[in-house]
């Protein structure tokens, strides 16, 4: 057939064009998350018949956000449907449909109610949540046995004195690269979640409190910003500055490392068949400070689906939001990964707790969460989030005394807050 054929015949037909929808899904580099999305996605768009398009984006938050606003900048309908982080409603909010009109009320009281407020926007429901995530500690329980802990450390100092001393035991057996305690320390969106959880379990606060007003000058955040330096390169190697989360679970899957800060998703990952640590590992709460006024800490993380105001698609990008939050998929990705239910009614699913029974620390954890200071800030948490990765790297790395970063994160956070934009 000819070409001018087929092109009057294309024209004739222009409902027969197949609908393609893109989905920005979660990161193909951070343990299996991404690959899962991208399939699950691709079934259903085949059951629909629509074509699926999964675009990959990079493994940390800032570079995934600074993607998504080239897009947004542009109005771009290149993409239908953006994997949002909890921190970004705000900032996404002006580029999203407003799913309200969409969602069923008594559907929506099944998610945890702290996502739905968190993404709702001066009434616009900017996002719907797809897995929930929180700050736990792993930790190497034969080796805590081994060394006659019958529990794992509920105090930081207790972590301290653990670590060091399974970490000697170890090297003194032959272990010559073990260590204590690894992070993700690299300059980026996952130390703010670690600061907050160093300050807040050491009763500092949250940097910005939920008045906006800032309440980091104050001596708890001092110590815990001290604390953190003094284990790099005691309990946690030199390189934990340069860490990102998959490095930390890499280092801890290898058998290694005694305790491991990190979010729900590596739990699978560190069971899979294959793992030297496969039965060897549990979760409990991350320590606090021994001192009064300490906490137990988590940072709330997680990850919401927004459909494009600029979609062409609305209406399936809306479908395939529903499906990808559904409680059936959300049951269904139990069985193959670790990644936090966001609804409720999936934790009390019987087959559920059979197959994730430390779950029930995982909700106790996540209930408790703590937020980062992203609703109050708005659109300028990001920068507010600069200054403190940037001043709390600069101690880390020995640049800058815990006192000096206090003062440095002050003067920029207020300046960020200031220009309202
Ligand atoms: C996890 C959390 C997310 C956080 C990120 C930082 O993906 O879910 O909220 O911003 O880690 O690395």
């Amino acid at each position: 057939m000819n070409l001018v054929l087929w092109f009057a015949l294309l024209g004739a037909f222009p409902g027969k064009d197949p609908v393609v929808l893109r989905l920005a899904g979660p990161s193909s580099a951070v343990g299996g998350i991404g690959a899962w999305t991208r399939r699950v996605a691709e079934a259903w768009a085949r059951q629909q018949g629509i074509q699926l398009e999964y675009i990959d984006t990079p493994a940390k938050s800032d570079e995934r956000l600074a993607l998504f606003q080239q897009y947004w900048a542009a109005r771009s309908p290149d993409i239908d449907v953006y994997t949002i982080d909890v921190i970004w409603p705000a900032l996404a909010a002006p580029h999203a449909l407003d799913l309200t009109p969409y969602v069923d009320t008594a559907d929506l009281r099944d998610f945890f109610p702290v996502y739905l407020q968190n993404n709702r926007v001066e009434g616009k429901l900017v996002a719907l949540p797809f897995y929930a995530d929180a700050g736990l500690l792993y930790y190497r329980r034969d080796l805590l046995q081994a060394y006659g802990y019958d529990h794992p450390p509920r105090t930081w100092s207790e972590l301290e004195a653990m670590a060091e001393r399974v970490q000697k035991g170890e090297r003194a057996r032959g272990d010559r690269d073990f260590w204590g305690f690894v992070w993700q320390g690299q300059r980026y969106e996952g130390l703010t979640c670690n600061a907050l959880e160093w300050v807040a379990s050491h009763g500092g606060g949250t940097f910005v409190d939920t008045g906006g007003r800032v309440t980091l000058e104050n001596p708890q955040v001092v110590k815990a910003l001290a604390r953190a330096r003094r284990w790099v390169g005691w309990i946690s190697p030199p390189g934990v500055t340069a860490y990102i989360e998959e490095d930390a679970r890499n280092l801890f899957q290898n058998g290694h490392v005694l305790f491991m800060r990190n979010w729900p998703y590596a739990y699978a990952l560190l069971s899979s068949s294959g793992s030297p640590v496969r039965g060897k590992f549990a979760v409990a709460v991350l320590p606090r400070s021994a001192e009064p006024g300490g906490r137990h800490a988590a940072t709330l993380g997680g990850w919401q689906l927004m459909v494009s105001r600029y979609s062409r698609h609305p209406e399936q990008a809306v479908a395939l939001v529903r499906y990808l939050t559904s409680a059936a998929l959300q049951k269904q990705r139990a069985r193959e990964m670790s990644l936090l239910p966001t609804r409720r009614s999936v934790y009390e699913d019987p087959e559920v707790q059979r197959m994730h029974p430390w779950w029930t620390v995982a909700r106790k954890v996540l209930t408790s969460a703590v937020a980062r200071p992203s609703s109050v800030t708005g659109r300028r948490y990001n920068r507010v989030s600069q200054a403190i990765y940037d001043a709390v790297h600069r101690v880390l790395t020995g640049e800058w005394t815990a006192e000096q970063a206090v003062r440095q994160m002050a003067v920029r956070i207020r300046k960020a807050l200031r220009h309202r934009r």
